[in-house]
């Protein structure tokens, strides 16, 4: 007999990919499931959600109503992720032909409540943490690992502490162990993942050996055919000197760094609870490049926050012009539920949002042209980790840049120095030297 198929979609973070990894591991310590992308033939459905900005949530019940269309008799339907958290049993009684919903905290539960009518899982205290999934990686060659789980900031505008709970960080031995599996099987690069990474230590439920976050990453870098050590996202209130420095001279840290901004008013910034002052923000960048000038820095902006006047967005833009950072996540601000932003007055109209987001991305675009042009004739160290189409295959180098290179399987897992032939503005063309 053939094994059940499982159709799933993954919306949202890093920590989302992750966590649809740890869904499938989960699933097949029950019973083997093969993946589809073909909806008819899925006998279970799972849609992995997000809901940091009103768009996917509402995007959610859509979906659902394409699923019951498309499904086969007898197939289920699963909600998990931070909508799922969010919305809770709402969810069946809104759309009922869902079997189970199960919360960003609570992955672990998922054989338990796979074959229960309508359960729902969205426990906010419990300790994922001294988690024992199965292993399943969508791609060999580099592993993504959880080091915290939960967010203990209560920025005004993210819903994130209400769908993944407080923070909690996992014990150093499970995360080195758990390197030390993926890179057994092949994985010369391993991702961290947290939702402030470097406040990692702070938030242990047991007694044993505390570590912090700088003092993890040299742990880590200690272990034998590990080559690239990368993490997501750092917040700029943590990013002390001690970890800086780290970053910068440790030869398995990947030189790229996720600093996010948000704002660069600090008029803003105090109404966000950041936490820091625009000045603090670019000071620590220029401490990294100063430390590293090698690295590149990306961020997430939100445009559009209550009360955002034009000399606050105007700081927004200095922070772009001086930092130049080489990949720009970018939002209109979405009031969420459970925030204390949503209940904030002075909420600034769509069309000025998105009149200044369309600013704000134009002048990144220009500033991302220049960068991806100087590249030309220049060489990276890329790590090869994907087999494209037409003879190609891709990978990253060092400081994050999208490479492609005419190759084939012999080259994955493979790192190469390249010269690069052709720019473009999301990823560059090299020959191998
Ligand atoms: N509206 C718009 N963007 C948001 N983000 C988080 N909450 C909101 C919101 N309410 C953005 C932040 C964060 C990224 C993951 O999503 O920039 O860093
Ligand atoms: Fe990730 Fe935040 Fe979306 Fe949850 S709400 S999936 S933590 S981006």
């Amino acid at each position: 007999m053939s094994c059940k198929k499982l159709y799933i979609e993954t919306l949202g973070c890093a920590m989302n990919v992750r966590d649809s990894e740890h869904i499938i591991a989960e699933l097949n310590k029950k019973e083997p499931y093969e993946l589809t992308g073909e909806l008819n033939k899925a006998d279970l459905i799972i849609i992995n959600t997000c809901s940091v900005r009103e768009k996917p949530v509402s995007k959610l019940f859509s979906e659902i109503g394409v699923f019951r269309k498309y499904k086969k008799d007898g197939a289920k339907i699963g909600v998990t992720g931070c909508t799922a958290s969010h919305l809770g049993k709402d969810i069946i009684k809104r759309a009922p032909v869902v079997d189970f919903v199960l919360g960003a905290r609570n992955v672990s539960k998922l054989s338990k409540i796979i074959d229960k009518k309508h359960a729902v899982e969205i426990d906010l205290d419990y300790d994922d943490s001294n988690y024992n999934f199965g292993e399943y990686r969508t791609n060999p060659f580099k592993a993504m690992v959880n080091i915290s789980i939960g967010c203990d900031k209560s920025c005004t505008y993210c819903i994130v502490p209400a769908t993944r709970g407080d923070e909690v960080s996992i014990p150093s031995d499970l995360i080195i162990g758990e390197i030390k599996k993926a890179v057994k099987s092949g994985a010369k690069e391993v991702m961290l993942l947290g939702q402030n990474v470097n406040n990692y230590g702070k938030h242990f439920t047991s007694t044993d050996k505390k570590s912090n976050f700088t003092e993890l990453l040299r742990e880590i870098s200690l272990i034998d055919g590990l080559e690239r050590i990368r993490f997501t996202s750092p917040h700029p209130l943590h990013m002390d000197d001690e970890f800086l420095e780290e970053f910068a001279s440790n030869p398995k840290i990947c030189k790229q760094i996720h600093i996010p901004l948000q704002s660069g008013s600090t008029k803003l910034l105090k109404e966000m609870k950041r936490g820091y002052t625009k000045e603090w923000f670019l000071n620590r960048c220029k401490k990294v490049r100063e430390l590293c000038p090698e690295a590149s820095i990306s961020t997430d902006i939100i445009v559009g926050f209550p009360n955002e006047s034009e000399e606050d967005f105007a700081d927004t833009l200095d922070v772009l012009e001086r930092v130049r950072f080489e990949q720009l996540f970018s939002f209109k601000y979405s009031p969420r539920p459970h925030t204390q932003a949503s209940t904030y007055s002075n909420q600034i109209p769509n069309e000025v949002a998105s009149k200044r987001l369309t600013k704000l991305q134009k002048r990144h675009t220009e500033i991302l042209d220049e960068i991806m042009d100087s590249q030309m004739g220049k060489t990276h160290s890329v790590y090869f980790d994907e087999l494209k189409s037409g003879g190609k295959i891709s990978g990253r180098s060092d400081d994050g840049k999208l490479f492609f290179v005419d190759g084939s399987e012999e080259l994955l897992g493979e790192i190469k120095d390249v010269k690069v032939t052709k720019t473009s503005r999301g990823a560059l063309d090299g020959t191998i030297i």
